[in-house]
């Protein structure tokens, strides 16, 4: 800081006497000018920050830049929920989205503003669960886009049939920015010596070629359209760690082989602003956990045991992380892997 913007914080001249007029009138000059000067030189400056990161989002400066930028009669108006945060008109193919967690993830895109949600699944016709949340979300008052849900039935291992998807949906929208790649399974406990060829295949066909094939569908599309992207692969604590006491070799290898798959893409597609990364979740109340907990008295005590949170997540608990990993509140973020598990593998 400049001796005469100190001196005109304290209200003295430069050798402590109370300071007169036209003093006090040239040390704010002075001070307007050297914080001037400071803003100028300062690298969270708009100019500065867009030749060093390359263009800014189309909605311009946010944070501390557009601070730095405004003019003080300017409106100042927050701008993380509204833009950075919001999916307004954006379009995105969720897989596995008939119910479970990949429902709950196509719901929250649709609630933070995205035009329409394409929901890819097995079943001919989509399911109660389904139709209850596309009504609901029709009829839901606020949102910032048409909140649109869509179903398709298509079997993800079909590479050509989920490109077809992808093809539709672009010529339909014009656009394509985000993908949920959810659709996997999870096959009843099976010792790692005896584990059938067949149900190996079957498991590692579902959980890694058809999250390859819907990240190519979608991507494919990203390129088509050269605005960039986001695609989340699904993967599961169980990709970097052995659940304990639970014999699930080809669906533990399967997901390590998704986070894998993530970094590869990532580094692949960087260049073209399509960013690739995983979500690894831990034990969460659904369908395909059902098959065990509601099975096995005592067993989601022992899951729950295993975090420090001392319970299983709720499928909503993802809603956030997978609304931040669609929007450009993530636009620096690639190559990653982020684990909700409660705390599971902390300990
Ligand atoms: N529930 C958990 O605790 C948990 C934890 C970590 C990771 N995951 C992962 O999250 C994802 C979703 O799991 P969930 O718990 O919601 O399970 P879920 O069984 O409720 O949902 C999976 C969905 O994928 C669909 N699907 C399966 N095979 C398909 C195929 N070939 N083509 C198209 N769709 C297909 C199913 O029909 C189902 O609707 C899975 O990849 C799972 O491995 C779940």
């Amino acid at each position: 800081m400049s001796l005469a913007v100190k001196s005109f914080r304290h209200g003295l001249g430069a050798r402590g006497r109370p300071a007169g007029l036209a003093t006090l009138a040239r040390a704010r000059f002075s001070t307007a000018q050297a914080l001037r000067a400071d803003i100028d030189a300062s690298p969270l400056q708009p100019g500065k920050q867009k030749s060093k990161t390359g263009t800014l989002p189309p909605y311009g400066p946010v944070g501390v830049a557009a601070a730095l930028e405004a003019l003080p009669d300017h409106p100042a108006k927050p701008t993380l929920f509204s833009h950075e945060f919001a999916l307004t008109d954006r379009v995105a193919l969720v897989s596995g989205a008939n119910r479970g967690l990949g429902l709950e993830m196509a719901m929250a895109l649709a609630e933070a503003g995205a035009r329409a949600v394409y929901c890819v699944d097995l079943p001919k016709q989509p399911g109660p669960e389904w139709t209850k949340v596309k009504e609901y979300l029709s009829r839901m008052t606020g949102l910032q886009g048409e909140g649109r849900l869509e179903y398709v039935s298509v079997d993800v291992t079909d590479q050509e049939a989920i490109w077809k998807v992808g093809e539709t949906i672009g010529d339909r929208e014009g656009r394509m920015d985000a993908c949920i790649a959810a659709a996997g399974i999870l096959k009843p406990h099976t010792d790692c010596l005896k584990y059938p060829a067949k149900q190996f295949q079957e498991v590692m066909n579902v959980n890694v070629n058809g999250v390859l094939f819907t990240a190519q569908a979608a991507g494919r599309q990203m390129r088509r359209f050269g605005n960039g992207g986001s695609i989340t692969l699904i993967a599961s604590m169980s990709g970097s760690i052995t659940n304990r006491g639970e014999p699930w070799v080809s669906y533990n290898t399967s997901k390590s082989a998704v986070l894998q798959m993530a970094r590869s893409m990532a580094c692949e597609l960087g260049p073209e602003r399509i960013r690739v990364n995983t979500l690894s979740p831990g034990h969460i109340y659904t369908h395909m956990t059902a098959q065990f907990v509601d099975k096995n008295p005592g067993l989601v005590e022992k899951w729950s045991d295993l975090n420090p949170m001392g319970r299983i997540g709720r499928p909503d608990e993802l809603r956030g992380v997978v609304t931040w990993l669609a929007s450009d509140a993530s636009t620096f973020c690639t190559g990653s892997d982020m684990i909700v598990d409660g705390g599971h593998r902390a300990w």
